[in-house]
């Protein structure tokens, strides 16, 4: 028993010296000291050769002995985990900023529409949307166009093969028509969206470009409320020193009608060839509701009166951003479309 008990000395001190410097020392210490036919387990097994009056001393022994090779593992196995995680960090640095992912940003032509939804909701105009393929009563008829109509040639129609009564939007007035024919008064809407027409392609012109119309249909709506409504729109769009002129004009839709000027926001009023040198830009048409366009949607004209409006979505953008060719907005090139940063 005694050259036992010099061993397990023996053992104790190995234990001490030793110090396993990563999972694989560590796993050996284990399977020598602790596995299956480890120099526990074997001690163990010599206690069947102990004289009966030490085994229990000889027992107590060796449990402190494998409480210590045990023990001794476990704050080990601990140190050699924190060990691995510390070196994982030298080589992954968590306090660097992440890799930065390229951003895309809104098409000037949404952020201006956003921001024309923006202005209108705060005055309580809701958005409503119409279909781009559109038919003739919808488009032209209903909105006091009837065929044969002289003002039909002002808009260059895209017919649709299959059925002569179908065509792609010429305007977002037939959102009008729609609004009106389903909803009834108190209607304060704007119609924001894409519309066509057969126009050659150039820096002034493209053959599809957007509109957002707005419908204001009450009892006692007045010309003075469509002229503060824009004017509030267009000094929440332009800035408080934007100037403004109306001008009266012809839309078959209403009456009177007057188109809206403001002074060139790209040369101040100096004269560019953006307002030809006029110092003055149009940027929409308006008016009050014919009457006959309320009658053809069973709404009475006694009673009920409103205003519309439709603007040109690139006009406005042309303006604030100063843009000075309609083709850019469509043609994808990132150096242009990069230069613009949503504020939202
Ligand atoms: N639809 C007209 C156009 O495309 C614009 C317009 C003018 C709309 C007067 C209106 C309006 O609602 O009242 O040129």
């Amino acid at each position: 028993m005694d050259t036992l008990l010099q061993q397990i000395e023996l053992y104790k001190q190995e234990i001490e010296s030793i110090k396993p410097n990563g999972p694989e020392s560590l796993e050996s210490y284990r399977i020598k000291f602790l596995g299956t036919k480890g120099i526990v387990k074997n001690l163990f097994a010599e206690l069947k050769n102990v004289p009966a009056d030490k085994k229990r001393e000889f027992g107590q022994i060796l449990n402190e002995f494998k409480q210590l090779a045990e023990s001794k593992y476990e704050s080990w196995k601990e140190a050699t985990s924190q060990a691995s995680i510390t070196s994982h960090e030298k080589t992954v640095d968590l306090s660097l900023p992440g890799d930065a992912l390229p951003l895309g940003s809104h098409h000037p032509i949404t952020l201006v529409r956003n921001e024309i939804v923006s202005i209108f909701g705060r005055l309580g105009f809701s958005v409503a949307e119409g279909p781009e393929i559109e038919d003739d009563w919808h488009n032209f008829t209903a909105l006091n166009l009837p065929e044969d109509h002289p003002a039909r040639d002002m808009q260059d129609t895209f017919y649709i093969h299959q059925n002569p009564d179908w065509l792609l939007r010429t305007h977002t007035s037939s959102v009008q028509a729609r609004v009106m024919e389903s909803q009834k008064p108190p209607i304060r809407i704007i119609c924001p969206g894409r519309v066509y027409r057969n126009e050659t392609i150039s820096a002034r012109a493209h053959c599809f470009f957007h509109q957002t119309e707005g419908l204001y249909v009450d009892e006692n709506v007045s010309f003075a409320d469509l002229k503060q409504t824009l004017y509030f729109f267009v000094q929440e769009m332009f800035g408080k020193d934007v100037k403004v002129r109306f001008r009266p004009s012809y839309f078959p839709f209403t009456e009177p009608s007057a188109e809206m000027d403001i002074n060139c926001r790209i040369c101040g009023g100096s004269g560019c060839n953006v307002c030809k040198h006029t110092g003055w830009v149009e940027i929409l048409g308006s008016g009050m509701v014919h009457p006959k366009m309320l009658e053809n949607f069973k709404i009475d004209p006694n009673k009920y009166t409103g205003f519309a409006f439709g603007m040109g979505i690139e006009r406005i953008c042309q303006l604030k951003y100063r843009i000075n060719d309609l083709r850019l907005y469509s043609q994808n090139d990132l150096r242009f479309l990069d230069q613009f940063i949503s504020a939202v």
